[in-house]
């Protein structure tokens, strides 16, 4: 085997072209950067080459890279990112391209298929790109991106060493409300009384003016507003792509959700797996949903308490971390009882994230039945 690799020549590729075209098949074509190869990566040009029979995949050159990305990128040389992307079942070839846009390319290979990853659409693909790709007859597929995978994220959480939750640093938290915001304090309490080795990279609500937003801003938080839409329990695509975007940004351990009164869906959900706690004011897998202090008192329950619980796409029904018990006291009314379970929501949480930070994801703390 030689010791490098060598990519692809362009005229290499217009046979390949050529040869499927007489045979009545499809060559496609994409292109990119990539860096550092990722799931999302794997999953996309796998997609991609599903549209046609072989597939050429277009590397920007390191020269170009560093003009699209800025002067750290690329992490792998051109060689490097050319074998490795050759190597991938879905890759027949791959070339190596110089210029920030490969219309050069699409003009002499004059594929069959282009495929395009993410948010792009076919009119806001760049205009001279999409004239090329017109004039070769080639047929146009934009494919999803697959949430949660980027390479920039890799990146963030490499160069941050705060960002191990099991590391020395601190956790990183976001933690997400509505309301009171009595949790938010008690996080904020406990990470100023030591209790709870962390930090609170954003204070994030769907409420404009709340007292949750008061608390964060008090304690210096920075205290993000993000309008959720017009139906008060659950997310906009936009809203649900604009947390994302913050928690990316603020390069976030745990999302904490305090009282977060709308449902939260991707690309968060899967972005975050396994990291997205909830703290609901019942023993769980009793009174789901609103108004669990009520039911319990409508069911006669002597007991009901808290839980804190990993958040999934299903509602309330996350694995169990922590609970902590709560006597129903007669005459109770669902306030004076939500009152007392957050008295014990206001230990638990902590506790729950401090033992994150100390070992790792929990596994069930104590009083969980
Ligand atoms: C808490 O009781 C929590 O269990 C529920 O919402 C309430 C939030 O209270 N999910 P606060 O805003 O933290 O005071």
């Amino acid at each position: 085997m030689p010791d490098d690799y060598t990519p692809a020549t362009i005229a290499d590729v217009r046979r390949l072209r050529d040869t499927l075209d007489q045979q009545g098949k499809k060559l496609v074509f994409t292109n990119g950067c990539f860096d550092l190869l990722h799931a999302g990566h794997v999953r996309y040009l796998e997609q991609a080459r599903a549209l046609g029979d072989a597939m050429v995949v277009a590397l920007n050159s390191d020269q170009s890279v560093r003009l699209l990305k800025g002067p750290e990128r690329p992490l792998n040389p051109e060689n490097d990112r050319a074998e490795v992307m050759s190597a991938l079942r879905a890759v027949d070839a791959v070339v190596v391209f110089d210029d920030e846009r490969a219309t050069s390319l699409i003009e002499a290979i004059r594929p069959h298929v282009y495929a395009k990853g993410g948010d792009y659409t076919v009119e806001s693909l760049n205009r001279e790109e999409r004239t090329a790709l017109e004039a070769a007859g080639t047929q146009i597929s934009i494919l999803p991106l697959v949430p949660g995978r980027s390479t920039t994220r890799t990146i963030n959480k490499m160069q941050s060493s705060e960002s191990a939750p099991a590391g020395n640093g601190l956790l990183r938290l976001a933690v997400l409300g509505s309301g009171a915001g009595s949790n938010l304090r008690a996080i904020i309490a406990a990470i100023a009384d030591k209790k709870l080795n962390a930090e609170i990279a954003i204070a994030l609500t769907d409420q404009a003016e709340s007292s949750f937003r008061e608390i964060a801003r008090a304690a210096g938080v920075p205290a993000l507003f993000v309008d959720g839409g017009s139906n008060p329990r659950r997310l906009s695509d936009a809203a649900q792509k604009e947390i994302f975007e913050h928690l990316e940004r603020a390069r976030v351990d745990v999302v904490v959700l305090a009282g977060f009164m709308r449902i939260l869906k991707e690309p968060v959900i899967s972005a975050y797996a396994g990291r997205i706690v909830n703290v609901h004011p019942s023993l769980l897998p009793k009174f789901k949903g609103a108004n669990a202090p009520q039911l319990a008192i409508d069911e006669g329950e002597l007991e009901t308490g808290c839980t804190v619980h990993l958040v999934t796409a299903e509602i309330d029904a996350g694995r169990i971390l922590a609970q902590a018990k709560v006597r129903v006291n007669m005459g109770d009314t669902a306030e004076s009882l939500h009152a007392r379970i957050k008295v014990e929501e206001h230990k638990l949480l902590p506790q729950v994230l401090n033992e994150w930070r100390e070992r790792g994801l929990p596994v069930r703390g104590a009083g969980a039945p």
